[in-house]
C-alpha cells in the first residue's frame, strides 16, 4: 500500500475530493417525495414558498423563482429592456452567463479589469467606460467568489450616467459587505442594485439541482419578471385589453418558459433551512485553508467579515503543474474563470490578450480549493499537505 508521508494513507482518500459538491440530506430528499406524491409537480404552493424564505433570508422585498441563474440574468437584462444598440459592462473574471444575458437581448458587452488584490470589478475603471459612452445602459458586478462588491460605491458611479446594477450573486447567497452608514448590506437585498441574481446549480452554497432567484425592490420589476417567465402572459384584469372569462389570458410580450418545477423548489426550500449552517462550515474551511497555507509561497484570498466563500481561490506559480499534480492524489481542483473575454465567442467582437492584464494575470496562476460544507478536516489537511509537498519540490 502507498503510504503517504503522513498520517494518511492513499487508500482512505482514493475518494475524489472535487472543489465543490452538494450536499443532500433524508430530509431534502422526503421534502422531495412529498411534493412528487402532491398534486403540483409544477409552479404549485412550493414556488411561492421558496421565493418568500429566499427573499427573507436575503432582505429583499420580492424574490422570482427561475430555472437556472443563466435564465434570471437573462429575463433580469429583459426587465431592464436591455436591446440592441445598447451595452452593459460586466468583469472578465465570472462565468461567461454573465455577460451572455446582454448579448441574448442583442445589446453589446463592454468589460473593466479586476481589481488585482480583490479580483472583483474595479470600479474605477468602471467609471472610465461610464463617462465615455453613453450606450452603457447598465453595470453586471459580480460578488466572485463570495466577496461582496461594494455597490454603495457603485451605485454612486451609476447614478452620475443612470445607468442599473444588476447583481450577479451567485457565489453569495449570505454574502454582505458593511456600508458607510456601518450596516451590512446583504448581497442580493437591493438597496443599491434593483435586481440581484442567484444560482442553485449544486456546487453553489444551496441547491435545486438546477434553479435560480432574481431579487428586487420594485413592484414593477418584480411583476415584469413573472410575466416573463411565463411567455410573457398575463391574467391580471388591470394589463388585459379583454376578458372573455375565468380561462382568458394574454400574450402581451414576448417571455421564455424559465418556470422552476416545485419539485425543485421543494429541495431548495429544504436547503435554505442549512445555508446558515452551509456558511458556517464554509468559513472555517477558509481559516483551515490560511493557516495551513501560511508562509507556503501561494497567496491566499483576501477577503473581508462578509465574505461567503463560494470559492477558495489561491494564486501559485506553476499552476498548471499543481493542477496537474493534485489530480494524481484524486483531488480535483478547478479554475474560476478563463477570462470571459479571450472565449473565442467574445474575441470575435475585437477582444484580444493584453485587454484586462490584472484579469490575466490572475488567470495565468488562479487555483480554486474544495471547499464545501461536508469537506472533512482530514480531506482538507490532504489537500493542505498535498499543496505543501508539491511547494517543497
Ligand atoms: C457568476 C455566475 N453567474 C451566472 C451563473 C449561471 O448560473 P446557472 O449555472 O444556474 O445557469 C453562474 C453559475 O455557474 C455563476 O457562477
Amino acid at each position: 500500500m502507498w503510504i503517504l508521508n503522513s498520517a494518511f494513507e492513499i487508500s482512505d482518500m482514493q475518494k475524489p475530493i472535487p472543489y465543490g459538491k452538494q450536499s443532500i440530506t433524508d430530509e431534502d430528499i422526503a421534502a422531495v417525495v412529498e411534493t412528487l406524491r402532491s398534486d403540483f409537480l409544477t409552479q404549485g404552493p412550493r414556488i411561492g414558498e421558496f421565493e418568500e424564505q429566499f427573499a427573507g433570508y436575503i432582505g429583499s422585498r420580492y424574490a422570482v423563482a427561475v430555472s437556472n441563474g443563466t435564465a434570471a440574468l437573462h429575463l433580469s437584462a429583459m426587465a431592464y429592456d436591455l436591446s440592441p444598440g445598447q451595452k452593459i459592462i460586466t468583469s472578465p473574471i465570472t462565468f461567461s452567463a454573465s455577460a451572455n444575458c446582454a448579448r441574448y437581448c442583442g445589446a453589446g458587452v463592454l468589460f473593466a479589469d479586476i481589481d488585482p488584490e480583490t479580483y472583483l470589478i474595479d470600479l474605477n475603471r468602471v467609471e472610465e467606460l461610464l463617462k465615455k459612452d453613453s450606450s452603457i445602459k447598465g453595470v453586471i458586478p459580480v460578488d466572485f467568489a463570495g466577496q461582496a462588491v461594494d455597490l454603495e460605491e457603485l451605485k454612486e458611479i451609476t447614478d452620475k450616467y443612470g445607468a442599473w446594477i444588476l447583481e450577479d450573486s451567485c457565489h453569495a447567497p449570505g454574502g454582505y459587505f458593511i456600508d458607510s452608514k456601518g450596516i451590512r448590506q446583504n448581497c442580493g437585498n437591493g438597496a443599491f442594485a434593483s435586481q440581484a441574481i442567484f444560482s442553485f446549480h449544486p456546487v453553489k452554497h444551496i441547491t435545486s439541482g438546477e434553479g435560480g432567484m432574481i431579487t428586487t425592490n420594485d413592484e414593477k420589476i418584480y411583476k415584469r419578471l413573472l410575466r416573463l417567465r411565463t411567455h410573457g402572459l398575463t391574467k391580471d384584469p388591470s394589463e388585459m385589453g379583454e376578458n372573455h372569462g375565468g380561462w382568458y389570458m394574454e400574450l402581451i410580450e414576448l417571455g421564455y418558459n424559465y418556470r422552476l418545477p416545485d419539485i425543485l423548489a421543494s429541495l431548495g426550500i429544504s436547503q435554505l433551512k442549512r445555508a446558515d449552517e452551509g456558511l458556517r462550515r464554509r468559513r472555517e474551511i477558509a481559516a483551515l485553508y490560511d493557516k495551513g497555507l501560511k508562509g507556503s509561497g501561494v497567496i491566499t484570498p483576501y477577503y473581508n467579515e462578509g465574505h461567503a466563500f463560494h470559492l477558495y481561490v489561491i494564486l501559485a506559480e506553476r499552476r498548471k503543474e499543481l493542477y496537474d499534480h493534485l489530480r494524481t492524489k484524486n483531488i480535483f481542483t478547478q479554475v474560476h474563470y478563463i477570462p470571459v473575454h479571450l472565449m473565442p465567442y467574445y474575441r470575435r467582437f475585437g477582444f484580444k490578450k493584453g485587454d484586462y492584464p490584472n484579469a490575466e494575470n490572475y488567470y495565468e496562476k488562479c487555483l480554486s480549493l474544495p471547499m464545501y460544507p461536508t469537506l472533512t478536516n482530514d480531506e482538507q489537511n490532504y489537500v493542505i499537505e498535498n499543496i505543501l509537498n508539491f511547494l517543497k519540490k
